[in-house]
């Protein structure tokens, strides 16, 4: 059933109602004085959606302004969408697919390439075109530094820092390595307020905030803290953030934090999938990896600006035709040769497409999550004519696995 709503942004004076419908939609109270003079900072001037019926605000989306680095070097903007939710009494009735749309046409009228999120539910958002880019490990760790192979890189020094440096000292660590990895994004000042400054300063007794420092200057840090609840054991460390532009900075915050007095294990949610982890313990045991989750649902909002930013492997020509209901402009068969993309006609042209999919299944490779052949072969893409998907392989090829490693 769709009932009669109207979709438009919302002014600076709805947005503390329209987090408090998300947070009832999510099964929280509203935000106290303080939490909202915290969180509405992640609440950017003209990017929050409502949805009213009669008059009454119903549903709502927001998204702060981001960058993506997408394979090959290049970063684009991005849309980082949060805060989403509808009033219980008016779920299924198109109101988060008319948010949705509105705030797509809006993306793509900023010119943002992008927008990603992290999704309550996985079945949510593929409709909208939105793929699995990036995905992430639980791992626990058991403490113990002398674990580490003496072979295993020992990086340079690692200083903790005092609870009033955190925010500052992080955020510029962060956004002076955040873009090296596909995946990567940038954070905004509301944020680090969000995320980080309430943790620090509010919900944590103490916090272990640690900055690597390497050739170059500091180049890594890790946030922790006693992890709580009953899926930590007794002398845990919840590991929250840890991003390093390289392997010894990975390796000596790691060995740092194994080395805490007191400490059992530490336990990392959505760590890359390809941190060696079990390479740099003597006991590759002592890494359990206890599940896997999904990170970030990105949605190509401009399929030709998309492709023909991020790299390509080595590869002889591959036609891909590209089928997007949502957002139509981007239907069309792309030409990726030589390391670059065009678009070379629509779908029903002269030029017949040798592999296809969805925009949701062209997220799911675009950052390297997804090797093409995984996707033709279950279902996700199709291949009129198969001998180019071993093509398709090698140009969306990635040396690393893509990762974000930014909840928001
Ligand atoms: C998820 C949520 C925003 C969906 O809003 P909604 O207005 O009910 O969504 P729509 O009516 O536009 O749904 C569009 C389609 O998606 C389906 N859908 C939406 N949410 C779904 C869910 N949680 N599970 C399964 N299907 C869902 C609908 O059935 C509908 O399918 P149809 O087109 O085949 O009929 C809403 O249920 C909600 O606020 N949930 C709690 C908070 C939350 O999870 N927010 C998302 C944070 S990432």
């Amino acid at each position: 059933m769709t009932v009669a709503h109207v979709v438009e942004p919302l002014g600076s004076d709805e947005l503390r109602a329209a987090h408090t419908l998300f947070s009832a939609a999510i099964h929280r109270g509203p935000a106290d004085d303080a939490g909202w003079a915290r969180t509405s900072q992640l609440y950017s001037p003209g990017r929050t959606f409502g949805a009213r019926v009669d008059g009454a605000l119903v549903g709502t989306a927001t998204s702060f302004p981001s960058e993506l680095a997408v394979p090959g070097g290049a970063s684009l903007p991005m849309g980082a969408v949060t805060r989403v939710g509808v009033r219980a009494d008016h779920t299924r009735r198109g109101i988060l697919t008319a948010l949705m749309r509105a705030q797509l046409a809006d993306a793509a009228e900023r010119g943002e390439p992008f927008t990603s999120l992290r999704a309550s539910e996985a079945r949510i958002y593929g409709r909208f075109g939105y793929g699995l880019a990036t995905r992430g490990r639980t791992v626990r760790v058991r403490a113990d530094a002398t674990l580490l192979r003496p072979e295993a890189p020992r990086g340079g020094t690692v200083r903790l820092l005092a609870r009033d440096e955190i925010v500052p000292v992080l955020r510029d660590v962060h956004a002076r390595i955040a873009l090296r990895r596909p995946g990567g994004i940038t954070r905004t000042d509301g944020w680090w307020s969000m995320a980080v400054a309430r943790r620090v300063e509010v919900e944590r007794a103490h916090v272990l905030a640690a900055v690597h420092t390497g050739p170059d200057g500091d180049d890594g840090f890790a946030i922790a803290y006693r992890g709580e609840g009953p899926e930590f054991p007794e002398r845990a460390l919840e590991l929250f953030d840890l991003h390093a532009a390289d392997l010894p900075a990975t390796a000596a915050l790691w060995r740092f934090l194994l080395g805490v007095d007191l400490v059992e294990s530490v336990q990392g949610n959505l760590r890359p999938l390809d941190e060696p982890l079990e390479l740099l313990l003597s006991d590759p045991r002592a890494c359990a990896v206890r599940g896997h989750e999904d990170e970030t649902w990105l949605r190509i909002v401009d399929v030709p600006a998309a492709l023909a930013a991020r790299g390509y492997g080595a590869a002889e020509p591959v036609l891909l035709g590209v089928h997007d209901p949502v957002l139509e402009a981007n239907a069309g068969v792309y030409r990726i040769a030589d390391g670059a993309s065009e678009r070379v006609g629509p779908l029903d042209g002269p030029v017949r497409p040798e592999l296809e999919c969805t925009a949701a299944g062209l997220a799911m490779a675009y950052l390297g999550d997804r090797r093409p052949s995984e996707l033709v072969a279950t279902g996700w893409w199709s291949a009129p004519d198969p001998a180019a998907v071993p093509r398709a392989d090698a140009a969306f090829a990635t040396p690393a696995a893509p990762w974000c490693g930014t909840y928001f």
